[in-house]
């Protein structure tokens, strides 16, 4: 007679386990898998996403590439193709990102460490080059362990948030198809936008002096 207790991988559902005890694999892995990705794996949302949603990452794999600031949130590089960049980035208790676009590129993100909030907002127009927008909010979605997030291409505008509530750090790994060095800022209030330069502070586990 078969034991309840006994695990039958028959029966094993990674869908519904917890990826915080279970399932996690070193961040080299999901590396791997990317870069074994095809072309064609990076131009619709869903592939990335269940890859991501398959392969939560460990937390101590992370180590390396964790740095933190009280001012900002920090944008460390795990890895660079023609086709792609990861990072981790870090969110001390409270911070935000500004409300921004991602150049026409696809992202995803995934939570390892955290639970954080993605506001998305609906562009009712913009004029880069004189600086005015208007933007109206649509919906919130969570970001976790389990909640991995693809930005729809449709509404690519949004902003991150580690709300304060949460009282933890967190750490969020985003991939973006193809790598972009800047974006457009919003500020929905203020109907004011413009383009801003991207950096990263860590590159490969390394300080970068910007
Ligand atoms: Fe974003």
């Amino acid at each position: 007679m078969n034991n309840p207790e006994t695990f039958n991988p028959e029966s094993f559902n990674p869908k519904t386990s917890d990826p915080k005890t279970s399932l996690r694999v070193p961040v080299d892995h999901l590396v791997r898998e990317l870069r074994a990705c095809p072309a064609s794996a990076f131009v619709d949302i869903y592939q990335i996403r269940a890859l991501l949603q398959q392969m939560p990452v460990e937390e101590a794999s992370l180590v390396p590439y964790l740095t933190w600031d009280r001012q900002h949130y920090t944008r460390n590089l795990i890895d660079k193709t023609d086709l792609y960049e990861m990072m981790a980035v870090c969110w001390e208790v409270g911070q935000s990102s500004s409300v921004h676009n991602h150049r026409d590129q696809n992202c995803w993100m995934a939570a390892p460490i955290g639970k954080l909030l993605v506001e998305n907002f609906k562009v009712g127009f913009q004029d880069i080059e004189a600086g005015q927008c208007q933007l109206t909010a649509s919906n919130t979605v969570e970001l976790s362990a389990t909640n991995p997030c693809a930005v729809d291409p449709r509404e690519p505008v949004h902003r991150v948030i580690n709300p304060r509530e949460a009282n933890q750090r967190a750490v969020t790994l985003h991939v973006y198809s193809r790598p972009f060095d800047s974006c457009v800022v919003y500020s929905p209030e203020q109907g004011t936008c413009g383009d801003i330069q991207l950096h990263y502070n860590t590159m490969f586990g390394k300080p970068v002096s910007n």
